[in-house]
């Protein structure tokens, strides 16, 4: 048996996220800028080279993958990524395959999804205001996503959907959220905004809306009790007395989740982040490429996974912004 992979903290990473695509139909303002580079296809990792690469890290004891972007399902041929994957869910080596998605093409996959092995997905929605969506999206619809949704559940997938908090743009939205969740059925994770990518700081400050004064406004019309639940990732999760609603709430900002951190991120280039908020990278495609065997690259793996620091220093604190980090979100897909 191949040991786990532990960090120097001693924590087991278990959980691999894997941007599958650096691309997006959308330009959500706090994720990429408008006018973005993508990269040509030779630098991205093959469907097979992704494959041999996550099927290498589930033989080392990840028990999670999670597929994120850019937006993932816009990759051609993903599908065929993901029945692969569905077959270690089927051998029992992998516990949960999921995706992070716009939930642009939802209406299209939704059912490949389901058939590959997917049992819930994750869908970032910040608003249900039509303008305000294209506002935040620049150009998206939210009717398009609204349909995604619909499809999945119609699936039976379950859905979550994951809102980043953002002052002066969804602040004023949060209660109605809220009880469209509750009345769809579907889980709600608020998220504190992150420093990434170069997109004006002073922005960044301005957006930020520490998920504690959420909560507080959430507590004027709801009994929120804290409940010791998880699913795998950084959300602390809060049950709505009143109507059984879970709501969870990603805080990288306000409460520290980096000590029980069980992760490390996959970039479509074969880049391996161990952290969200540092730079340091392992260039795993140039140990697949340079015709490494099974074994040389889970060596590089363990080597990576050896350097992964406490966390990272994201900071408002002191009106403004430190540790952040140059590349986009949509590198890691969060
Ligand atoms: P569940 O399986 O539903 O728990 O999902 P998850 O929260 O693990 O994944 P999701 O893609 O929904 O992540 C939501 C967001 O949380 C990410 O996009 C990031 O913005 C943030 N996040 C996830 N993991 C980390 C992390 O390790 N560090 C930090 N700082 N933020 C994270
Ligand atoms: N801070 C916090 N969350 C972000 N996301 C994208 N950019 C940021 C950011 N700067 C979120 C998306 C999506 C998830 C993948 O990450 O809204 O829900
Ligand atoms: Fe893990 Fe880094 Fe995220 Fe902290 S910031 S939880 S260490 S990936």
């Amino acid at each position: 048996q191949t040991p786990p992979l532990i960090d120097p903290f001693a924590r087991a990473i278990t959980y691999l996220r894997v941007s599958v695509t650096d691309r997006c139909d959308f330009r959500c303002v706090y994720c990429m800028a408008e006018q973005m580079t993508f990269l040509p296809k030779r630098d991205l990792l093959t469907l097979e080279e992704l494959d041999r690469l996550c099927t290498r890290f589930i033989g080392l004891g990840v028990r999670k993958l999670r597929v994120t972007g850019g937006e993932p399902l816009v990759r051609k041929g993903i599908m065929t990524f993901f029945d692969r994957m569905g077959r270690h869910l089927e051998s029992g080596a992998l516990d949960e395959l999921t995706v992070t998605t716009n939930g642009s093409q939802l209406a299209r996959f939704a059912p490949d999804l389901a058939a590959a092995g997917v049992r819930r997905v994750n869908v970032s929605l910040d608003t249900l205001d039509d303008r305000k969506f294209a506002e935040i999206t620049r150009w998206g619809r939210l009717a398009q996503v609204l349909q995604g949704i619909e499809a999945a559940q119609a699936a039976g997938l379950r859905v979550k959907i994951n809102t980043v908090a953002l002052k002066g743009t969804n602040d004023d939205e949060i209660h109605r959220l809220v009880e469209w969740c509750n009345d769809w059925g579907m889980d709600l994770t608020f998220i504190e905004v992150m420093p990434m990518g170069d997109l004006g700081n002073e922005d960044r400050l301005d957006q930020y809306y520490p998920l504690d004064r959420l909560r507080a406004d959430l507590a004027t019309r709801w009994t929120l009790t804290e409940t010791a639940e998880r699913t795998g990732g950084p959300a602390r999760y809060f049950r709505v007395s009143e109507t059984g609603q879970r709501i969870g709430f990603i805080t990288p900002l306000t409460h520290n989740f980096c000590e029980s951190c069980n992760r490390v991120r996959l970039t479509c280039t074969g880049q391996l982040y161990m952290c969200l908020g540092q730079d340091d990278d392992a260039d795993l495609r140039a140990v697949m490429r340079g015709g490494a065997s099974d074994e040389a690259l889970a060596a590089a793996i363990r080597e990576a996974i050896a350097r992964k620091p406490k966390g990272h220093d994201f900071d408002y604190s002191r009106q403004r912004v430190e540790g952040q980090v140059g590349r986009h979100m949509s590198t890691t897909g969060g």
